[in-house]
């Protein structure tokens, strides 16, 4: 999915009257099938551009085109539609604690499927061995039938992970997908993610606090204070850019990554579907 954003500023609802906006006048434009990492230190309003590109936040001033769409233009049926292509993870996934994990899964297929169906599938689910494919990415092929709530916080954040991939979305937008993870989990999450995302075609942005990891992503967006800071490839983000990026936050720049639920195994790359 291609985006282009002018002017773009976001304002949470909640916020204070007067208080300057999460995400201050910004202007970007990404081509169908790239991949970007956005950092900055805490507050940099990351997860807000996450909201406002799945068109969860209205934006407060500017204009958001997705595929040459604005969706705020849309009728409520047809932007509920166009959400249907976009797949958002936030940082804890909504999984409701009894449900199983290929029914969490599979829930990503829904916006797609008939009221029926999903009824359906919620009895009896469908695309089993689809589910499967998805969840061997993260290498979680044998939770299939396991209850969500007996998963550990990492194995929880890959469900949530393995989700994009049975959804038919052309646009993933990921919000820090390694903090619940063990660094051996890192690498595997992190490889999963971006070859699906490649194999289906989907263009995908990401939030990162581990700005080793997000210097391997193609293009780099530096957010501070709500603003722009650098887009770069990120061959071009120097020391210097982190630096100045992180100034004043340097602990966010060479803190340890989170410590993790996840325990440790072998990556077992596997078949998948795209839709
Ligand atoms: N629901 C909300 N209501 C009001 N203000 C909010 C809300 N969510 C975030 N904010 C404010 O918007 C600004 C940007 O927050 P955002 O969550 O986008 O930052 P972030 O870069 O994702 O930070 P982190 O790295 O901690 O996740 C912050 O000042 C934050 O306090
Ligand atoms: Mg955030």
């Amino acid at each position: 999915m291609q985006i282009s954003i002018e002017g773009l500023a976001a304002r949470h609802p909640a916020a204070a009257a007067g208080s300057t906006p999460a995400l201050k006048p910004l202007t970007l434009a990404i081509q169908a099938g790239e991949q970007i990492a956005v950092i900055g230190p805490s507050g940099a309003g990351k997860t807000t551009l996450l909201h406002a590109l799945a068109c969860a936040l209205k934006p407060a001033a500017g204009r958001l085109q997705l595929d040459g769409i604005d969706p705020w233009s849309l009728s409520v049926a047809r932007l509920q539609k166009l959400r249907g292509r976009l797949f958002l993870a936030p940082q804890t996934p909504p999984l409701p604690p009894r449900q199983r994990v290929i029914t969490s899964v599979l829930a990503a297929r829904l916006p797609q499927q008939s009221l029926l169906a999903s009824l359906r599938s919620l009895f009896y689910p469908t695309h089993i061995a689809e589910a499967e494919a998805a969840l061997a990415r993260f290498d979680l092929a044998g939770k299939l039938w396991d209850r969500v709530d007996r998963l550990s916080g990492g194995e929880r954040q890959r469900v949530g992970l393995a989700r994009a991939l049975v959804s038919s979305a052309r646009l993933w937008l990921v919000d820090e997908p390694l903090s619940s993870l063990d660094p051996s989990r890192v690498e595997l999450a992190i490889d999963a993610l971006t070859q699906s995302a490649r194999d289906c075609g989907a263009t995908l942005i990401t939030t990162l606090h581990q700005v080793d990891v997000a210097t391997r992503f193609p293009r780099v967006i530096g957010l501070r204070d709500g603003e722009l800071q650098f887009d770069l490839p990120s061959h071009e983000v120097s020391r210097e850019r982190l630096g100045a990026l992180y100034a004043q936050h340097e602990h966010e720049l060479l803190g340890a990554p989170p410590p993790g639920e996840d325990e440790p195994g072998g990556k077992q790359p596997a078949a998948m579907y795209c839709r």
